[in-house]
């Protein structure tokens, strides 16, 4: 089997190839991926007889229109895809076969309705609904943070943790992780029930950029986006969005701190600390308070009012919010702006609260 990944930035273009049959199949390209790819066919004598895309991308021009036109092979998505050049649409249980090499196909939603996983010899090809120490976000057009928990913990689940799985991104030059290191490490499998995965993922919802909607529907109808509509300096949504820090960089999280050791050191009064609490206007007012002494900065107005954030820019931060999603977004932007000590309150003013520690109103 040929197995190659095209691209030199963060997303991840594959190739497959079957030795016998000289047939192959191209996995989310990129319209500028299409040279890299037409040399490595060439050089390695192989025919593309399909290419797929695992999701409706949000963040970037789909290459597969262009890709099968140019190539003469189909574009292959699934299902519930409402791109209108797709020509085989595919379902779970699906396979598609390179020669007699079989291709399986899983329905994988959660960062997109339409979400597929390809297993090429035991090898996950995911998309973003899981990246290595992230994943994909789930409030985006499609996506669905309940169906994110099932894939991850019901679909994957019969998967063993040996087995290597390739992400559509990665930020840090990274390929490749298995599940295990995942289950261990990713703060995605930490929430082994749903109702509490849906509620940490509507407590990091970031805000969605004007031109999403612009690229799912270029996509839809398989057309070109100017570039003034495509995101500053060519970065993909991820960036655009301010959340990369958190969604990538699972092995790098802000440190956290728990409410029993703030509330200690609260109460001992030493070394002062500047509590930054993130949540908007009304959760800060409403009835879980907010801990007296808190610096109040909501998320969104954290990139505007850094002015006034700069001058703590050498003391001790916790960011705190309602259950500690934002306050990690919150405290990971602050790091990547050189900010010297943050940390994030585990478990936000729910945690404080179910202390029963006083707080302000
Ligand atoms: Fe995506």
């Amino acid at each position: 089997m040929f197995f190659e990944q095209l691209n030199t930035g963060h997303h991840k273009t594959y190739l497959v190839g079957d030795e016998e049959s000289r047939e192959a199949m191209i996995i989310d390209p990129l319209v500028e991926s299409y040279e890299i790819a037409r040399n490595r066919l060439h050089a390695l004598g192989l025919r593309i007889t399909m290419t797929v895309d695992t999701h409706t991308h949000a963040d970037h021009i789909s290459g597969g229109p262009a890709f099968a036109a140019s190539f003469r092979c189909e574009f292959i998505m699934h299902e519930l895809a409402r791109a209108k050049c797709v020509d085989r649409h595919i379902t779970n249980g699906d396979i598609l076969t390179l020669g007699e090499m079989p291709i399986d196909v899983i329905h994988t939603p959660g960062h997109a309705a339409d979400g597929i996983t390809l297993i090429v010899e035991s090898r996950l090809m995911c998309g973003d609904v899981l990246f290595i120490g992230g994943a994909g976000r789930s409030d985006l057009p499609g996506g669905d943070p309940d169906e994110h928990w099932h894939t991850l913990h019901r679909t994957f689940q019969s998967f063993p943790d040996s087995t290597l799985f390739f992400p559509s991104h990665d930020y840090n030059g990274r390929d490749f992780s298995s599940l295990g290191h995942e289950r261990r490490n990713n703060p995605h499998f930490e929430h082994k029930d749903r109702y509490s995965y849906v509620r940490w993922q509507q407590d990091r919802q970031a805000s969605t950029p004007p031109w999403v909607n612009k690229v799912i529907d270029a996509n839809f109808l398989c057309q070109a986006l100017p570039v003034e509509d495509r995101a500053e300096d060519g970065k993909d949504a991820c960036h655009a969005w301010g959340c990369a820090p958190y969604l990538t960089e699972g092995d790098k999280l802000p440190k956290e701190v728990g409410v029993i050791n703030l509330h200690e050191r609260i109460e001992r009064g030493k070394n002062p600390i500047l509590m930054l609490d993130v949540r908007e206007e009304d959760e800060f007012r409403g009835h879980l308070g907010h801990i007296d002494g808190a610096y109040h900065v909501p998320l969104d107005e954290m990139e505007e009012r850094m002015d006034e954030l700069i001058a703590f820019k050498h003391s001790e931060i916790i960011t705190i919010c309602r259950s500690g999603g934002r306050s990690l977004t919150a405290a990971a932007k602050l790091n990547s702006d050189a900010f010297e000590d943050v940390k994030s309150l585990r478990g936000g003013m729910i945690a404080w609260n179910s202390r029963g520690y006083r707080i302000d109103k």
